[in-house]
């Protein structure tokens, strides 16, 4: 089991830590290997997704991705942004079913914004293409204005695009994932405006007829957004585009009781696949201590189900985690009266001492 490990900038480095220390306590074997990657890669190699990293990260069953990015790299050029490395490794490798399940632990009933009837049992999964959309259609850039109301004037632009077996591809994954749950399956689109998703809309519908068995329900994005934290425990699996699956998948993980409780799993239809938190790289709060490593602890958990064919340890992982929260240990994102406040090593060390007690 190789599994190509890159924290990446800012707390990337710190959370990874915690989540390698869990896995190197399960008792398996692993080969770990470390490499650089984004703006730490950059300072080192001159680029975000260096070829010895990229070529790690093909050979490995699985990668562990901490974050990227740093607001001190916004005047770079794109090319060589530190997000142009996740960019270039989910693109790369094929990645693009997006897994982000919004979970809220019993013990977290109190920490989300919303009321904890509304949350409590929350279990929910968002799958998000990776692959496509405006993050990568071609062209984009800028230019000088051909027309419009400001003709002549500089202009940028993007490219919202998607193809039908890139949109057939995610709908099988979608509707399979559904099967498995509770066959109750959400579209989420802007098809009253957008032609990419009129046609999102149309090939789900196509794709539907294969998955009789599935319940399959449109909505538009800004009502999904409401309804998200109106309602909701009404979605289970949520299927959607790159972008706005980045935006509800952000909102979702409120509902957990924090953007550090919400792992990922980026998926190419093989076993291989990484695995990150669904958050950043927190410059804010970066070299202090103060992460929140759960969601890539979580993550590494969902690396063993998926690649690595060790479901029993990925429940070990989360059985651990849940009994931390119970104990009532919080980092500082989530802590409230009456729970303990522990930093991020700690945190990994209670996961680590909970999965062997
Ligand atoms: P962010 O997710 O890094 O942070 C948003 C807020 O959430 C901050 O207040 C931060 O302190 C907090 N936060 C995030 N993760 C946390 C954790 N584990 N524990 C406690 N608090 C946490 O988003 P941002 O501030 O918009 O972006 C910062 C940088 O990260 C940017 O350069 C952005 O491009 C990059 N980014 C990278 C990834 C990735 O590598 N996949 C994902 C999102 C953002
Ligand atoms: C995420 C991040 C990335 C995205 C950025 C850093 C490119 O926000 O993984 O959600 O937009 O996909
Ligand atoms: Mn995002």
């Amino acid at each position: 089991m190789k599994i190509a490990v890159l924290p990446g900038d800012g707390i990337g480095k710190e959370i990874v830590a915690e989540a390698v220390k869990v896995l190197n306590a399960l008792g398996l074997k692993f080969e770990l290997e470390s490499a650089l990657v984004g703006g730490a890669a950059y300072e080192a190699h001159g680029h975000p997704l260096p070829e010895s990293t990229l070529r790690l990260a093909r050979q490995a069953d699985a990668i562990l991705f901490g974050a990227v990015g740093d607001w001190k790299y916004d005047q770079l050029d794109r090319s060589l942004r530190p997000e142009q490395a996740i960019l270039g490794l989910r693109k790369s490798l094929g990645l693009f079913a997006n897994f982000r399940p919004a979970i809220c632990y019993e013990q977290l009933v109190g920490a989300s914004s919303l009321k904890p009837e509304l949350i409590a049992g929350l279990d929910i999964l968002i799958i998000r293409e990776l692959t496509g959309d405006i993050y990568f259609g071609q062209p984009r850039g800028r230019r000088q204005a051909a027309d419009g109301p400001f003709p002549g004037a500089q202009e940028a632009f993007d490219t919202m695009r998607y193809s039908r077996p890139e949109i057939e591809r995610i709908a099988h994954v979608a509707f399979q994932a559904a099967r498995k749950r509770s066959k109750k399956l959400t579209s989420v689109d802007k098809a009253n405006v957008l032609e990419t998703s009129q046609f999102w809309k149309d090939v789900l519908t196509e794709i539907h007829a294969q998955y009789p068995d599935v319940q399959l329900q449109h909505m538009y994005v800004d009502n999904a957004a409401m309804q998200l934290v109106k309602a909701p425990k009404a979605f289970d699996v949520v299927v959607t585009g790159n972008m706005f699956g980045d935006i509800l998948s952000d909102e979702a993980a409120m509902l957990t009781g924090s953007i550090g409780m919400l792992p990922s799993a980026s998926l190419n239809g093989s076993q291989q696949g990484l695995y990150e938190p669904s958050h950043g790289s927190a410059p804010d709060i970066a070299g202090k201590g103060l992460a929140n490593p759960l969601a890539t602890i979580l993550s590494a958990a969902m690396m063993l189900r998926y690649s690595l064919n060790q479901p029993a340890a990925a429940g070990r992982i989360e059985a651990a985690v849940q009994k931390v929260l119970a104990q009532g240990l919080r980092t500082p994102d989530i802590h409230s009266p009456g729970t303990t406040r522990v930093g991020t090593a700690q945190m990994g060390d209670a996961v680590v001492q909970a999965l062997t007690t």
